[in-house]
């Protein structure tokens, strides 16, 4: 699929493969996992009413990893009661100082456990263990540290308008940060005094059940977590429950296209992170050697499988040679492969289905006229994989410069002025995130002044801090997640 063609200016490619490490695998041994799991609800391990499992796999291996329960609507009801019945009875009469020391209990514990959360988490979904051990796994506690402080502190985080709970929320997840996701929606629906419904996404449900036998260990009243599993007819019984006050959803745009109809004349409060595509703007001025880290750091961390991955690459025309080159030199030197492997930077596609996804935007791309190029590696003859890849000579039309594919595909295009790269950046239908390189701090804040997406970052890329908010305009969702802006959405004032 790759079409090499080189641009004649362009300094000849010297690759080598001089960052060839031996494997460091890390250890399995210290891991526990059931064959089977059941439905969290009240505080319980219990059955399924729907006496169905389905398998969760190693995307990596294709190999079962466990047996999963699948919650169908009379267990989501009997979730849903639970939930109702801890927050009547326990969790909205508890002081904010008590609810607080649960959190922090939650959060230390999965500081003590992180070795084994990070290798669960890069078992069932495929990310490179050096992700999950230093992303994914520290954030998550970082998440329940920091909304445990404003437990005891709600009336100054929304002074002089009386915040209250809003009752029981549904939570849905999905498959690109298990664990992460989990913490961003329980975490701040706790702490306001809210109990919880959540459904991890089908692929990756292990880590969000490991978190649910921590959350019994940690001895939190039964009922306040519930943690449900299976897929979208599961989702969607969530949705339609009539007794939930609040849905928090992250996922496709298709899908929360589908839950805010579903949510349409309720009473229901509801906040949405959908899809991005994100571009990542590169100034003559920038340090390049720098933005090239960043880009590659934005598009191919997590395989792609990020919502506020930097998509799509503007770069100004002076320096295009120059970025691209450097950016294939690069992709030579990264390591695709086994995600338990600490050397590893790009680990599995999470699915069968999203890499059949990932393949044919690619090949659309290629119809449509771009050109090309993936890296070099090999890849393991099992699993499902997907060789880092940029496309050049795209068009703003072009589907794949308009389209999230949710994986290690980037899109580039040139421009000569900061009016051309703003009108560029914004002309998609999504508005997340975004990033700047330039060495001048004034077309920074000019930049990012004018482009309509809801975090942005500047001279890095995907960064994330509890205390910041996240969400995005357009298509992207409503409402935001982190830091008091996250809270809010969690309290009626
Ligand atoms: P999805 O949106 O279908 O799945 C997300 C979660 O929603 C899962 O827990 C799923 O079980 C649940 N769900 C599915 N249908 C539902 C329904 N009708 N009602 C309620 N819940 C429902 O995402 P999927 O199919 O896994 O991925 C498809 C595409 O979505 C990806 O290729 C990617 O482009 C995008 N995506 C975006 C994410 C983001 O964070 N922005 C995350 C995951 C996927
Ligand atoms: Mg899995």
């Amino acid at each position: 699929m790759a079409k090499k063609k080189q641009n004649k200016r362009a300094p000849k490619l010297k690759f080598s493969n001089k960052w060839a490490y031996s494997a460091a695998p890390e250890s399995t041994d210290h891991i526990e996992l059931k064959e089977k799991y059941d439905l969290f609800i009240n505080g319980k391990f219990v059955k399924p009413n729907s006496k169905k499992y389905f398998t969760t796999i190693n995307p990596a291996t294709e190999k079962k990893i466990a047996s999963v329960a699948e919650a169908n609507e009379s267990d989501v009801d009997k979730a849903v009661k639970a939930a109702r019945k801890a927050y009547d009875n326990t969790w909205s009469k508890m002081p904010g100082k008590e609810r607080g020391k649960y959190l922090y209990r939650i959060a230390r514990m999965i500081q003590e456990r992180a070795r084994e959360f990070s290798v669960i988490e890069s078992m069932d979904g495929g990310k490179p263990i050096r992700e999950s051990r230093d992303v994914d796994v520290p954030l998550a506690a970082a998440h329940f540290f920091y909304y445990a402080g404003w437990a005891d502190k709600l009336n100054y985080a929304f002074p002089g308008v009386h915040p209250r709970s809003m009752g029981v929320a549904g939570q849905i997840i999905p498959w690109n940060f298990p664990l992460l996701m989990a913490a961003w929606k329980i975490a701040p629906a706790l702490a306001a005094g809210n109990t919880v419904v959540l459904k991890p996404a089908e692929t990756t449900p292990l880590t969000a059940l490991k978190l649910a036998e921590l959350i019994q260990e940690a001895e939190l009243p039964d009922g306040i977590v519930n943690i449900i599993t299976g897929a979208g007819r599961t989702g969607a019984a969530i949705t339609a429950h009539p007794q939930l006050n609040k849905i928090a959803f992250t996922g496709s745009t298709d899908v929360g296209k589908i839950i805010q109809n579903a949510l349409a004349g309720t009473d229901k409060k509801y906040t949405l992170e959908l899809g991005g595509k994100a571009a990542n703007i590169i100034f003559e001025d920038a340090s390049i050697d720098m933005a090239v880290e960043g880009i590659i750091n934005g598009i191919f961390f997590n395989q792609g499988h990020v919502c506020c991955a930097g998509s799509r690459l503007l770069v100004q025309e002076s320096v295009a040679e120059e970025v691209i080159h450097k950016l294939k030199e690069r992709m030579e030197t990264l390591v695709v492969g086994d995600p338990l492997d600490k050397n590893t930077d790009v680990g599995a596609i999470n699915s069968k289905e999203q890499l059949k996804k990932i393949k044919s935007l690619v090949k659309i791309g290629i119809n449509e006229g771009g050109n090309c190029y993936q890296s070099s590696c090999s890849v393991p003859a099992k699993g499902f994989w997907f060789k880092p890849t940029i496309f050049t000579d795209v068009a703003q039309s072009s589907t794949i410069v308009q389209e999230e594919i949710f994986g290690p595909v980037l899109a580039i295009q040139t421009f000569r002025t900061v009016e051309e790269a703003i009108e560029k950046a914004n002309n998609t239908p999504y508005g997340l995130s975004g990033g700047v390189w330039t060495d001048k701090g004034s077309k920074i804040f000019n930049v990012t002044g004018k482009l309509k997406a809801g975090v942005m970052w500047a001279n890095t890329f995907n960064k994330f801090d509890p205390t910041s908010p996240f969400g995005g305009y357009k298509e992207s969702g409503v409402g935001r997640e982190g830091g008091l802006h996250g809270l809010s959405a969690y309290v009626h004032v």
